[in-house]
């Protein structure tokens, strides 16, 4: 497995995107002395260095990389070396005008800024790969050489000729012939009948709605193009020296520009950056979603495990609407070490040093303007202790029962236009489910549709509105095989092509759950309805006929007034549960707990105080990450490796603070 070269000495990858093309040498030399005081182990070097390292086509300048891989090496510190081919210099846009992106509504995009580029252009693809080749050819032996890093955060899209031409043939190849993608886009509708492929083209801006086929083969036709410019370099990369991993980071967020799950299958480990947009406590709900969701790619993306790791995240500020929320002391720690207790193989973060200017200057960094005589550097420092003390023990397995399926595309089509509601959100959703169940003390897997289910007694769908069949009989081999379903509105109502399946919502589950949809009724933004039973649905509402399920709670209140609002469906031992509205947080958390504790699942660590995280892994590590600023004390008994301390049968664990024990087996 190539990954042994990141971390066959047993120790977790520490450190963060180093950017020495900013500085001059002198700098170099003291940020080298830096990471080793903090214990930094791995840096990522060269992302956005393209202009550096080919400062006009075919001229390239690679001593000063030489010096600075050197250097590293010489300190012991590994590189994630980086392809630069996220940000092509200013001589490419002037040489190769046919390269720059174009929107949707046909303006062409200028350097100046960083992805600047359409990665269907020939001249693009042929520069990318050459310096990914000049790379290769100098530095795949490089002693300090750890991980092969490509590109950044790939998600461009483009709507020029050649994205249109590339678009025409991925299409061709997905339907073979013109009348099936006439039928997959249901082009019936407002004429839109294509009589000849020249009159396929990309989703560029319409007069009124677009064709909502359309749109969703264009986010998959760019997923799989992003893909093969990936893949090639990873190939020519690879090729140099197989025996150095190769990844490339996703981003993480709001933003969802590829198919995660499915590139999973093509790098040697999962790269997650991420940052959390929340400054209250959503930031650690969102921190532990976004670990199991990279989890869940590493262990089901690529058919077998693969790593991952967290590449970037940040030292201190958390972006959030308006402003940079600080974090407070010790909450960098917590966030890293809660990635590393769901499983990541390290913490890295975005940015080592912060530049004295350019786009991101006021963004956080280990080293700040202030220099290292800050009160982050000192938490990173002590992070770096810590991540020691857990040498050889990573990357761990998690233990979780219930499973949340997320899917990319199921996330694009509910945000296309025409749909009965605006801000249908399927991250969104599957977070919300996630967070119900984290503060309910439950550990979750999230998976992509068709991952095993081995170890799950529960699977939730959230608002999972496409259905494939491949996907309707993954649901119904799981429940026939004995595991309790929990399906969420808007679940199953489209195929894969999102078209409506007919006959009553939800149209792929409706027999396992023994219920019929008759109409949707969309809640307003500020509007509640109250259930029976207590606890208010929000965002969504709808008419539901029961056909062989129970009710469980009503609608009190609304067109659907008296008829059910979330129904149970007994299939032999097991239930499958449908939730045709949005419970507000506590009622999801009530319900979420009531259909574990029926499929037999307990909460990770009972007896562990509300506000303290608990993860368990396989490994027999129980992470505790105490959120609250009070000590807070846990029964466990073992081994606290942290503090090197003996735990009998009780541990506190200080404000803001973080466990983790090695357990006694009783
Ligand atoms: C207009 C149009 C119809 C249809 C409706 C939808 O009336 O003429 O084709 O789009 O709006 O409300
Ligand atoms: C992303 C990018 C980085 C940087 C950070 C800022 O993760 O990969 O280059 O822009 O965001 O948070």
């Amino acid at each position: 497995m190539p990954t042994k070269a990141l971390w066959g000495d047993g120790r977790l990858c520490y450190g963060g995107d180093w950017n020495p093309e900013q500085w001059p040498p002198g700098v170099w030399r003291e940020d080298v002395a830096l990471m080793r005081a903090a214990g930094v182990n791995l840096v990522t070097v060269g992302v956005f260095a393209w202009s550096r390292l080919e400062p006009e086509p075919g001229r390239y300048t690679l001593d000063w990389l030489d010096r600075v891989l050197d250097l590293l090496h010489s300190a012991g510190i590994r590189a994630a070396l980086a392809t630069p081919t996220a940000s092509p210099p200013p001589w490419f846009s002037l040489r190769h005008p046919d390269a720059l992106p174009v929107t949707a509504d046909g303006v062409r995009l200028h350097h100046g800024s960083r992805d600047t580029y359409c990665a269907a252009a020939p001249a693009y693809r042929d520069a990318a790969r050459n310096i990914a080749e000049v790379l290769a050819d100098r530095y795949a032996h490089h002693p300090a050489l750890a991980l092969w890093h490509v590109h950044n955060e790939y998600g461009t899209t483009c709507h020029c000729p050649h994205a249109e031409a590339a678009f025409r043939r991925w299409l061709t190849t997905r339907y073979g012939d013109l009348d099936a993608l006439n039928d997959a886009w249901v082009t019936s509708f407002w004429s839109q009948h294509y009589s000849d492929w020249a009159q396929v083209g990309t989703p560029r801006a319409t007069q009124y709605l677009a064709n909502p086929g359309q749109l969703l083969d264009f986010r998959r036709f760019w997923s799989d193009t992003l893909l093969s410019a990936y893949t090639e370099q990873r190939d020519l990369l690879r090729a140099a020296n197989p025996a150095v991993p190769v990844t490339t980071n996703y981003v993480l967020g709001d933003w969802v520009p590829v198919d995660h799950a499915r590139w999973a299958r093509e790098v040697d480990l999962v790269a997650i950056d991420h940052y959390p947009s929340a400054a209250d406590a959503g930031a650690e709900e969102q921190t532990a979603f976004a670990a199991d969701l990279a989890r869940g790619w590493a262990r089901h993306g690529a058919g077998q495990q693969v790593p991952w790791l967290l590449t970037e995240s940040a030292p201190n500020q958390i972006h959030t609407a308006g402003r940079m929320h600080t974090k407070e002391p010790g909450r960098m720690t917590r966030h890293s070490l809660a990635h590393v207790a769901r499983g990541s193989a390290g913490v890295m973060f975005f940015q080592w040093r912060a530049p004295a200017g350019g786009a991101e200057r006021f963004h956080s960094a280990v080293v700040s303007h202030a220099g290292a005589g800050t009160r982050v550097f000192r938490e990173a420092a002590g992070l770096g202790t810590a991540l020691g003390r857990l040498a050889g023990t990573a990357p761990g397995r998690v233990q979780a029962a219930v499973a949340i399926a997320y899917d990319a595309a199921s996330g694009w089509a509910l945000r296309h236009p025409g749909m009965p509601r605006d801000a249908l959100d399927h991250p969104g959703e599957a977070a919300a489910v996630h967070r119900a169940l984290w503060h309910a003390g439950f550990t979750a897997d999230v998976v992509p549709p068709g991952a095993p289910l081995d170890g799950c007694r529960l699977l939730v769908l959230p608002a999972l509105y496409l259905a494939s069949d491949a996907t309707v009989d993954w649901v119904r081999r799981h429940v026939h095989g004995g595991g309790h379903l929990l399906v969420t509105w808007l679940s199953g109502v489209a195929d894969e092509h999102a078209r409506v399946r007919l006959g009553g919502y939800p149209g792929a589950y409706r027999d396992l759950l023994g219920v019929r949809v008759e109409e949707f009724h969309p809640l307003a933004d500020d509007e509640h309805v109250p259930l029976t039973g207590g606890g208010t649905g929000r965002i969504w509402s709808e008419t539901v006929h029961p056909a062989g399920a129970e009710t469980v709670s009503a609608y009190a209140g609304g067109v659907p007034d008296g008829r059910p609002a979330i129904t149970r469906n007994r299939i032999g031992d097991t239930y499958a549960w449908y939730v045709s509205t949005r419970p507000e947080d506590d009622t999801y958390r009530r319900l979420l707990t009531e259909a574990a504790r029926l499929a037999g699942v307990t909460p990770t660590c009972p007896g562990v105080p509300e506000g303290v995280e608990a993860v368990r892994r396989h490994d027999g590590l129980l992470y505790l990450l105490n959120h609250t600023d009070h000590p807070q004390r846990v029964p466990v008994a073992g081994f606290e490796l942290l503090s090197g301390a003996t735990v009998d049968g009780e541990l506190t664990v200080a404000p803001g603070g973080v466990a983790v024990v090695r357990e006694e087996i009783p």
